[in-house]
C-alpha cells in the first residue's frame, strides 16, 4: 500500500533522476511498495527503469480526452501505455495556475475510475477560508461538485493539502489535520462507488515534522513537494511509515 509520494512538480533532468534514485535506495529503510514518485512526465519511463517496477510510478496530472487536438496535454492511455497506472488530480497548482475547474477535475476523475487506475485527488482550502474556519465547508462543496458527482467506481487515495501549507513552511496542528480527514472519511464512506484507499497529508511536510505526522492513526501517508527533491531526505519522510 503507497503510504508517501514524492511529487517532482516541474524539477528533474535524467541526471536529477539517476542520482535521487540512488540516494532514496541508500537511505529508505521499508518496503519499497510504500513509495510512489511522480516525476514530470517525460521522466516516466526512465524513472520506471530506476525503480525496477518496485516503486509506484506517478503521472502529475491527466487530460480527460484522448485523441483530441490537445496540444501538450497527456492522456490516461497514454500513461497505460507506459505502465503508469497512477495519477495526481485536482493538485492546487493546476487549480490556480493553470485555471482547472472543478469540472475539468471531475471530468478527470470521472476518466480515472477505471479498475486497474487509482488517482490521488488533491483539496484544500485557502487561507482566508482556513482564517474564517471554513475549511469543512469547503472540502465538503469540493467533495460533493468533484469527487461526489462521478457516478463510476474509483480507486483513490484522497490528499488534503491546505493551499496555504504548500511550500510555505507553515502547516495545520497535528489535531487539525486529524479532525479534517476524520470529517474527509465520513463523507467518502457513505459512497459506496469510492473505493478509498487512503488519506494523505500534504503541504510542507519535512523530516523535522514527518515523526508526529505519522504516528497518527488518522494520517494515512504523505504527498511531499519540496523535501521530495533530494532523494536522502525523502527516504527519511517515507521511512516515518516504515
Ligand atoms: P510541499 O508541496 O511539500 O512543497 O509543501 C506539497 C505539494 O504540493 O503536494
Amino acid at each position: 500500500m503507497i503510504r508517501t509520494v514524492a511529487n517532482w512538480k516541474l524539477n528533474g533532468s535524467r541526471t536529477f533522476c539517476k542520482q535521487w534514485f540512488k540516494d532514496f535506495i541508500t537511505h529508505f529503510a521499508g518496503d519499497l511498495s510504500s513509495v510512489a514518485i511522480a516525476p514530470p512526465a517525460i521522466y516516466i519511463p526512465l524513472c520506471k527503469e530506476l525503480s525496477a517496477d518496485e516503486i509506484s510510478i506517478c503521472a502529475q496530472n491527466l487530460d480527460s480526452l484522448h485523441g483530441a487536438a490537445r496540444t501538450g496535454e497527456i492522456s490516461l492511455e497514454m500513461l497505460q501505455d507506459l505502465n503508469c497506472n497512477l495519477s495526481i488530480i485536482g493538485h492546487s497548482e493546476r487549480r490556480h495556475l493553470f485555471g482547472e475547474t472543478s469540472n475539468i477535475i471531475r471530468d478527470k476523475l470521472l476518466k480515472a475510475a477505471k479498475p486497474d487506475f487509482t488517482a490521488i485527488y488533491c483539496i484544500g482550502e485557502n487561507l482566508a477560508e482556513y482564517e474564517a474556519k471554513l475549511s469543512f465547508e469547503v472540502i465538503s462543496e469540493q467533495l460533493n461538485s468533484e469527487l461526489f458527482s462521478i457516478s463510476k467506481r474509483i480507486n483513490v487515495f484522497l490528499a488534503y493539502e491546505p493551499i496555504w501549507a504548500i511550500g510555505s513552511g507553515k502547516l495545520p496542528s497535528k489535531n487539525e489535520i486529524e479532525l479534517m480527514h476524520l470529517h474527509i472519511k465520513d463523507l467518502l464512506l457513505q459512497h459506496k462507488n469510492i473505493n478509498l484507499l487512503g488519506i494523505f497529508y500534504g503541504g510542507s511536510v519535512t523530516e523535522d515534522n514527518c515523526i508526529e505526522l505519522s504516528q497518527s492513526d488518522a494520517i494515512d501517508g504523505f504527498l511531499v513537494g519540496g523535501a521530495s527533491l533530494n532523494g536522502k531526505s525523502f527516504a527519511k519522510i517515507a521511512s516515518s511509515f516504515a
